[in-house]
Protein backbone atom coordinates (compact mmCIF):
# COMPACT_ATOMS: atom_id res chain seq x y z
CA UNK A 1 0.00 0.00 0.00
CA UNK A 2 0.99 3.18 -0.70
CA UNK A 3 1.18 5.88 2.22
CA UNK A 4 2.58 8.48 -0.02
CA UNK A 5 1.68 9.75 -3.52
CA UNK A 6 2.42 12.91 -5.36
CA UNK A 7 2.30 13.57 -8.85
CA UNK A 8 3.86 16.89 -10.79
CA UNK A 9 4.24 18.16 -7.15
CA UNK A 10 5.18 21.55 -7.65
CA UNK A 11 5.93 24.19 -5.02
CA UNK A 12 6.87 27.97 -6.21
CA UNK A 13 7.93 30.75 -3.81
CA UNK A 14 7.40 33.68 -4.93
CA UNK A 15 9.59 36.53 -3.22
CA UNK A 16 9.50 40.35 -3.05
CA UNK A 17 12.23 41.55 -4.71
CA UNK A 18 13.58 45.04 -2.98
CA UNK A 19 15.44 47.44 -5.24
CA UNK A 20 18.78 48.79 -3.53
CA UNK A 21 19.07 52.24 -2.03
CA UNK A 22 16.32 54.38 -0.33
CA UNK A 23 14.82 55.46 -3.95
CA UNK A 24 14.34 51.43 -4.48
CA UNK A 25 13.01 51.43 -1.71
CA UNK A 26 10.07 54.16 -2.32
CA UNK A 27 9.40 53.02 -6.41
CA UNK A 28 8.92 49.62 -4.32
CA UNK A 29 6.12 50.82 -2.15
CA UNK A 30 3.89 51.20 -5.71
CA UNK A 31 5.81 48.67 -8.15
CA UNK A 32 6.80 46.21 -6.48
CA UNK A 33 9.25 43.45 -8.16
CA UNK A 34 8.79 39.55 -7.26
CA UNK A 35 11.19 36.70 -8.26
CA UNK A 36 9.45 33.67 -8.44
CA UNK A 37 11.87 30.57 -7.17
CA UNK A 38 10.16 27.05 -8.03
CA UNK A 39 11.62 25.08 -4.92
CA UNK A 40 9.88 21.71 -6.06
CA UNK A 41 9.41 21.07 -9.92
CA UNK A 42 7.28 18.18 -10.76
CA UNK A 43 7.94 15.61 -8.57
CA UNK A 44 6.62 11.88 -8.86
CA UNK A 45 6.94 10.12 -5.50
CA UNK A 46 5.11 6.37 -4.46
CA UNK A 47 5.98 5.62 -0.83
CA UNK A 48 5.57 2.20 0.26
CA UNK A 49 4.37 1.49 3.84
CA UNK A 50 7.08 0.42 6.07
CA UNK A 51 10.12 2.13 3.77
CA UNK A 52 12.86 4.37 4.95
CA UNK A 53 13.42 6.70 2.49
CA UNK A 54 16.72 8.88 2.65
CA UNK A 55 15.41 12.30 1.32
CA UNK A 56 19.11 13.59 -0.32
CA UNK A 57 20.31 16.80 -1.89
CA UNK A 58 22.56 19.85 -1.61
CA UNK A 59 21.44 23.09 -0.15
CA UNK A 60 18.32 24.74 -0.98
CA UNK A 61 17.41 22.04 -3.33
CA UNK A 62 13.63 22.11 -2.02
CA UNK A 63 13.72 19.08 0.47
CA UNK A 64 12.77 20.81 3.06
CA UNK A 65 10.20 22.34 1.00
CA UNK A 66 9.03 18.78 -0.12
CA UNK A 67 8.74 17.93 3.50
CA UNK A 68 6.28 20.78 4.61
CA UNK A 69 4.14 19.83 1.97
CA UNK A 70 3.96 16.23 3.17
CA UNK A 71 3.00 17.62 5.91
CA UNK A 72 0.80 19.78 5.17
CA UNK A 73 2.30 22.96 6.82
CA UNK A 74 1.92 24.67 3.57
CA UNK A 75 0.02 24.29 0.25
CA UNK A 76 1.45 22.99 -3.19
CA UNK A 77 1.36 25.33 -5.85
CA UNK A 78 0.59 22.87 -8.45
CA UNK A 79 0.11 18.80 -8.50
CA UNK A 80 -1.61 16.06 -6.80
CA UNK A 81 -0.51 15.16 -3.00
CA UNK A 82 -2.05 12.08 -1.03
CA UNK A 83 -0.68 11.29 2.35
CA UNK A 84 -2.54 8.23 4.17
CA UNK A 85 -5.12 9.43 1.81
CA UNK A 86 -5.38 12.97 2.64
CA UNK A 87 -4.74 16.19 1.22
CA UNK A 88 -2.03 17.66 3.79
CA UNK A 89 -2.76 20.76 3.92
CA UNK A 90 -6.37 20.49 4.88
CA UNK A 91 -5.15 19.80 8.16
CA UNK A 92 -7.66 17.29 9.66
CA UNK A 93 -7.08 15.97 13.03
CA UNK A 94 -7.46 12.55 12.04
CA UNK A 95 -4.31 13.24 9.24
CA UNK A 96 -2.32 14.97 12.50
CA UNK A 97 -2.55 12.06 14.49
CA UNK A 98 -1.34 9.39 11.92
CA UNK A 99 2.11 11.46 11.21
CA UNK A 100 4.88 13.08 13.20
CA UNK A 101 7.03 15.56 11.91
CA UNK A 102 11.10 16.71 13.71
CA UNK A 103 12.94 19.55 12.31
CA UNK A 104 16.81 19.42 13.67
CA UNK A 105 16.90 23.12 13.62
CA UNK A 106 13.41 23.56 15.06
CA UNK A 107 12.01 22.38 18.46
CA UNK A 108 8.53 21.42 19.37
CA UNK A 109 8.99 21.22 22.94
CA UNK A 110 8.51 22.89 25.73
CA UNK A 111 11.34 24.78 27.40
CA UNK A 112 10.68 25.69 30.92
CA UNK A 113 8.58 22.11 31.45
CA UNK A 114 10.91 19.03 32.16
CA UNK A 115 11.12 16.64 30.01
CA UNK A 116 8.13 14.17 31.70
CA UNK A 117 6.13 17.30 31.79
CA UNK A 118 6.35 17.92 27.89
CA UNK A 119 5.70 14.23 27.62
CA UNK A 120 2.20 14.30 29.30
CA UNK A 121 1.86 17.39 27.54
CA UNK A 122 1.64 15.67 24.36
CA UNK A 123 -0.17 13.19 25.60
CA UNK A 124 -3.14 15.33 26.49
CA UNK A 125 -2.82 16.65 23.04
CA UNK A 126 -3.05 13.51 20.96
CA UNK A 127 -5.61 12.09 23.84
CA UNK A 128 -3.46 9.10 24.11
CA UNK A 129 -5.04 6.63 26.57
CA UNK A 130 -3.15 6.65 30.12
CA UNK A 131 -2.00 2.71 30.00
CA UNK A 132 -0.80 3.09 26.12
CA UNK A 133 1.01 6.62 26.89
CA UNK A 134 2.89 4.56 29.91
CA UNK A 135 4.07 1.64 27.88
CA UNK A 136 5.51 3.55 25.14
CA UNK A 137 7.26 6.27 27.35
CA UNK A 138 9.11 3.44 28.70
CA UNK A 139 9.78 1.74 26.02
CA UNK A 140 11.29 4.73 24.20
CA UNK A 141 13.11 5.72 27.60
CA UNK A 142 14.76 2.19 27.62
CA UNK A 143 15.65 2.22 24.23
CA UNK A 144 17.33 5.82 24.88
CA UNK A 145 18.43 5.15 27.89
CA UNK A 146 17.09 8.66 29.54
CA UNK A 147 15.73 7.99 32.85
CA UNK A 148 17.99 10.27 34.06
CA UNK A 149 16.75 13.13 32.06
CA UNK A 150 13.75 13.15 32.48
CA UNK A 151 13.14 15.42 35.50
CA UNK A 152 15.19 18.04 33.72
CA UNK A 153 14.05 21.24 32.48
CA UNK A 154 14.17 20.69 28.65
CA UNK A 155 15.97 23.71 28.53
CA UNK A 156 19.21 22.41 30.31
CA UNK A 157 19.34 19.60 27.97
CA UNK A 158 22.16 19.32 25.40
CA UNK A 159 21.43 19.01 21.82
CA UNK A 160 21.77 15.43 21.29
CA UNK A 161 19.67 15.25 24.60
CA UNK A 162 17.19 17.17 23.13
CA UNK A 163 17.00 15.52 19.84
CA UNK A 164 16.31 12.15 21.86
CA UNK A 165 13.27 13.67 23.48
CA UNK A 166 11.96 15.50 20.20
CA UNK A 167 11.86 11.82 19.13
CA UNK A 168 10.08 10.28 22.08
CA UNK A 169 7.78 12.89 21.86
CA UNK A 170 7.10 12.70 18.14
CA UNK A 171 6.73 8.86 18.45
CA UNK A 172 4.13 9.02 21.33
CA UNK A 173 0.79 8.87 19.47
CA UNK A 174 2.26 6.28 17.50
CA UNK A 175 2.12 7.61 13.85
CA UNK A 176 1.96 6.00 10.98
CA UNK A 177 4.69 8.01 8.93
CA UNK A 178 8.43 10.26 10.66
CA UNK A 179 9.22 12.90 8.76
CA UNK A 180 12.75 13.78 10.03
CA UNK A 181 14.53 16.82 8.45
CA UNK A 182 18.07 16.61 9.19
CA UNK A 183 17.68 14.91 13.07
CA UNK A 184 21.30 14.27 13.58
CA UNK A 185 22.31 18.35 12.37
CA UNK A 186 25.30 19.49 15.37
CA UNK A 187 25.18 16.11 17.26
CA UNK A 188 28.63 13.91 18.07
CA UNK A 189 29.12 10.57 16.62
CA UNK A 190 28.17 8.82 19.72
CA UNK A 191 24.46 10.55 19.84
CA UNK A 192 24.01 10.13 16.32
CA UNK A 193 24.97 6.74 16.20
CA UNK A 194 22.71 6.31 19.19
CA UNK A 195 20.02 8.24 17.23
CA UNK A 196 20.31 6.03 14.26
CA UNK A 197 20.01 2.94 15.92
CA UNK A 198 16.70 4.24 17.37
CA UNK A 199 15.14 4.82 14.28
CA UNK A 200 16.31 1.60 12.79
CA UNK A 201 14.64 -0.29 15.95
CA UNK A 202 11.47 2.14 15.58
CA UNK A 203 11.27 1.23 11.57
CA UNK A 204 11.36 -2.41 11.92
CA UNK A 205 9.48 -3.17 14.87
CA UNK A 206 6.53 -0.95 14.31
CA UNK A 207 6.75 -0.81 11.11
CA UNK A 208 6.79 3.08 10.99
CA UNK A 209 7.52 4.53 7.62
CA UNK A 210 10.47 7.00 8.01
CA UNK A 211 11.41 9.71 5.85
CA UNK A 212 14.89 10.96 6.55
CA UNK A 213 16.58 13.93 5.01
CA UNK A 214 20.40 14.22 6.05
CA UNK A 215 23.93 15.87 4.81
CA UNK A 216 25.66 12.80 6.26
CA UNK A 217 26.47 9.50 4.56
CA UNK A 218 26.38 7.65 7.49
CA UNK A 219 23.08 8.58 8.19
CA UNK A 220 21.95 7.31 4.53
CA UNK A 221 23.89 4.57 4.11
CA UNK A 222 23.02 2.41 7.62
CA UNK A 223 19.51 3.49 7.39
CA UNK A 224 17.95 4.26 4.11
CA UNK A 225 17.18 0.89 1.46
CA UNK A 226 15.99 3.74 -0.93
CA UNK A 227 16.64 6.85 -1.06
CA UNK A 228 15.50 9.95 -3.84
CA UNK A 229 18.05 12.47 -4.34
CA UNK A 230 16.79 15.79 -5.82
CA UNK A 231 18.49 18.96 -6.88
CA UNK A 232 16.96 22.48 -7.63
CA UNK A 233 13.91 21.13 -7.29
CA UNK A 234 13.55 17.98 -9.70
CA UNK A 235 14.25 14.29 -8.52
CA UNK A 236 17.45 13.07 -10.36
CA UNK A 237 17.78 9.63 -8.61
CA UNK A 238 15.40 7.26 -6.99
CA UNK A 239 16.27 3.97 -6.13
CA UNK A 240 18.38 1.35 -4.00
CA UNK A 241 20.87 3.37 -1.89
CA UNK A 242 23.27 0.89 -2.80
CA UNK A 243 22.89 0.86 -5.84
CA UNK A 244 23.01 4.44 -6.10
CA UNK A 245 26.79 4.67 -4.10
CA UNK A 246 28.17 1.77 -6.41
CA UNK A 247 27.80 3.55 -9.07
CA UNK A 248 28.64 7.55 -8.22
CA UNK A 249 30.40 7.21 -5.20
CA UNK A 250 33.82 6.67 -6.91
CA UNK A 251 36.39 7.62 -4.49
CA UNK A 252 37.47 7.59 -0.41
CA UNK A 253 38.65 9.65 1.71
CA UNK A 254 42.00 8.80 3.55
CA UNK A 255 43.59 11.48 6.16
CA UNK A 256 46.85 10.32 7.41
CA UNK A 257 49.33 11.86 10.53
CA UNK A 258 52.80 11.20 10.43
CA UNK A 259 55.41 12.26 13.54
CA UNK A 260 58.36 12.53 10.88
CA UNK A 261 58.15 14.76 7.97
CA UNK A 262 56.77 12.42 4.67
CA UNK A 263 57.17 12.79 1.08
CA UNK A 264 53.92 12.10 -0.42
CA UNK A 265 54.32 11.47 -3.72
CA UNK A 266 54.94 7.98 -3.50
CA UNK A 267 51.27 7.41 -2.24
CA UNK A 268 49.70 9.17 -5.58
CA UNK A 269 49.72 6.21 -7.85
CA UNK A 270 46.20 7.53 -9.03
CA UNK A 271 44.41 9.75 -6.48
CA UNK A 272 44.33 13.35 -5.55
CA UNK A 273 46.43 15.06 -2.97
CA UNK A 274 43.95 17.12 -1.13
CA UNK A 275 46.39 18.56 1.63
CA UNK A 276 49.89 18.21 1.42
CA UNK A 277 52.21 18.96 4.92
CA UNK A 278 55.33 17.28 6.12
CA UNK A 279 52.72 15.90 8.86
CA UNK A 280 48.97 15.53 7.06
CA UNK A 281 48.30 13.98 3.92
CA UNK A 282 45.10 14.10 2.97
CA UNK A 283 44.11 12.02 -0.43
CA UNK A 284 41.48 11.29 -2.56
CA UNK A 285 41.74 7.90 -3.95
CA UNK A 286 39.51 6.03 -6.44
CA UNK A 287 37.72 2.88 -4.41
CA UNK A 288 39.29 0.33 -5.91
CA UNK A 289 42.69 1.69 -5.30
CA UNK A 290 42.12 2.63 -1.18
CA UNK A 291 43.82 -1.10 -0.34
CA UNK A 292 47.01 -0.19 -2.25
CA UNK A 293 47.17 3.66 -0.62
CA UNK A 294 46.88 2.15 2.36
CA UNK A 295 49.51 -0.38 2.04
CA UNK A 296 52.01 2.76 0.92
CA UNK A 297 50.89 4.82 3.88
CA UNK A 298 51.68 1.87 6.73
CA UNK A 299 54.62 1.59 5.51
CA UNK A 300 55.69 5.07 6.85
CA UNK A 301 54.13 4.37 10.21
CA UNK A 302 51.75 6.68 10.14
CA UNK A 303 50.55 7.79 13.82
CA UNK A 304 46.93 8.06 12.76
CA UNK A 305 45.13 7.41 10.33
CA UNK A 306 41.39 7.55 8.86
CA UNK A 307 39.23 6.60 5.99
CA UNK A 308 36.25 8.39 4.75
CA UNK A 309 33.49 8.51 2.27
CA UNK A 310 32.88 10.93 -0.17
CA UNK A 311 30.52 13.73 1.01
CA UNK A 312 26.72 13.67 -0.23
CA UNK A 313 27.15 16.64 -2.06
CA UNK A 314 29.91 15.20 -4.36
CA UNK A 315 27.89 12.39 -5.53
CA UNK A 316 24.80 14.12 -5.92
CA UNK A 317 27.01 16.32 -8.17
CA UNK A 318 28.23 13.39 -10.51
CA UNK A 319 24.79 12.41 -10.56
CA UNK A 320 23.48 15.53 -12.20
CA UNK A 321 26.72 15.89 -14.54
CA UNK A 322 25.63 12.14 -15.48
CA UNK A 323 22.73 13.05 -16.19
CA UNK A 324 23.44 15.94 -18.17
CA UNK A 325 25.94 14.52 -20.16
CA UNK A 326 23.44 11.83 -21.38
N1 LIG B 1 9.50 30.95 2.33
C1 LIG B 1 10.26 31.02 1.24
N2 LIG B 1 10.14 32.05 0.36
C2 LIG B 1 10.90 32.11 -0.73
N3 LIG B 1 11.81 31.18 -1.08
C3 LIG B 1 11.99 30.13 -0.25
C4 LIG B 1 11.23 29.99 0.96
N4 LIG B 1 11.61 28.85 1.57
C5 LIG B 1 12.58 28.30 0.81
N5 LIG B 1 12.81 29.06 -0.29
C6 LIG B 1 13.77 28.78 -1.38
O1 LIG B 1 13.41 27.52 -1.94
C7 LIG B 1 14.57 26.73 -2.22
C8 LIG B 1 14.46 25.37 -1.53
O2 LIG B 1 14.59 25.55 -0.14
P1 LIG B 1 14.55 24.34 0.91
O3 LIG B 1 14.56 24.93 2.25
O4 LIG B 1 13.42 23.45 0.56
O5 LIG B 1 15.92 23.60 0.58
P2 LIG B 1 16.60 22.35 1.32
O6 LIG B 1 16.83 21.29 0.30
O7 LIG B 1 15.84 21.97 2.53
O8 LIG B 1 18.03 22.96 1.72
P3 LIG B 1 18.95 22.70 3.03
O9 LIG B 1 19.74 21.45 2.76
O10 LIG B 1 19.83 23.91 3.05
O11 LIG B 1 18.06 22.59 4.22
C9 LIG B 1 15.75 27.57 -1.80
O12 LIG B 1 16.29 28.18 -2.95
C10 LIG B 1 15.18 28.59 -0.86
O13 LIG B 1 15.88 29.81 -0.94
MG1 LIG C 1 16.26 21.95 4.56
Amino acid sequence: MNVIETENLTKTYKRYKKREGIIGSIQGLWKREYEEKNAVNSVNLKIEEGEFIGLIGPNGAGKTTLIKMLTGIIAPTSGRIEVLGYYPNDLKNEFKEKYAVVMGQKSQLFFELTANDTLRLFKEIYGIPEAEYQERKQYFIELFGVEKLMNMQVRTLSLGERMKMELIAALLHNPQILFLDEPTIGLDAIASRQIRGFLKQVNQEKGTTIILTSHYMEDIKTLCGRCVVINHGSKIYDGRTEALFEKYQNSKKITAIFEQPVDGSRFLTDGLMLEDTPHKKVISVPKEKTYQVLQAIMEENPSDISVEEEEIGTVVERIYKGRSET
